[in-house]
């Protein structure tokens, strides 16, 4: 079972702003969406409230939806399933049954900040535009400081902003043993 945070973001890492999008391109979204489907997608409560706002429905195509609340009480009507810690979310990630799907972490910020620990991979698409109007960023000081590697980047253009974008996926670095069995030539 894979852990993968993906979110499209700004150069100065804006994501969203008054629970909104900052960025829809057909693109990004064909990305995500081929990306996401089947799998388990977890996210913050705000996240998932705006998405419901947004569509009248969760994320469908398969995709199982997992929510982080501390409010203990806090259940949706979708039936969707809740949880109150990380660790709950990754121990039920684990044992659902479904070890053959990844998981998806879709945001907001804190939710970002919480699982980039446990992430090993990281989908990013940088849009190349500054946002002045934004109350939720992408942690990318946190990333950095984890070491996460980049292993692809392509580039776009879209005419619906008029500036280009990049498709970008960030590895976990090798931990200490492996580096060292590397250096060792594997013996
Ligand atoms: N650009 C992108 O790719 C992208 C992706 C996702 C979201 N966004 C944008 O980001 C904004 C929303 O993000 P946000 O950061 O404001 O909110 P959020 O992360 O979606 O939701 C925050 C809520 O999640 C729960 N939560 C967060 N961390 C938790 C933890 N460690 N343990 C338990 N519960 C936890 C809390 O819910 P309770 O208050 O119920 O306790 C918290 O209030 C929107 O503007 C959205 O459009 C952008």
């Amino acid at each position: 079972m894979s852990i993968n945070i993906i979110c499209c973001l700004s150069n100065n890492n804006a994501i969203g702003y008054r629970k909104e999008l900052l960025f829809e391109i057909k693109e990004d979204l064909k990305r995500f969406q081929h990306l996401t489907k089947n799998q388990i997608v977890v996210m913050g409560r705000s996240t998932f409230e705006s998405i419901i706002e947004r569509n009248n429905k969760p994320l469908g195509n398969g995709r199982t939806n997992v929510v982080l609340s501390r409010d203990e009480n806090y259940t949706s009507k979708y039936g969707e399933y809740v949880f109150n810690s990380v660790d709950k979310i990754l121990k039920h990630c684990k044992t659902m049954g479904e070890c053959d799907k990844s998981v998806w972490i879709l945001g907001g910020q804190s939710v970002f900040e919480a699982f980039l620990p446990h992430a090993d991979n990281v989908y990013l698409t940088h849009v190349n535009k500054y946002v002045f109007d934004f109350d939720a960023e992408y942690p990318m000081g946190l990333q950095e400081n984890l070491g996460f590697i980049k292993t692809e980047e392509e580039e776009y253009h879209s005419d619906k902003y008029n500036c280009s974008y990049k498709f970008t996926r960030y590895d976990k670095p090798p931990v200490a043993e492996e580096i060292g069995e590397e250096n060792d030539g594997g013996k």
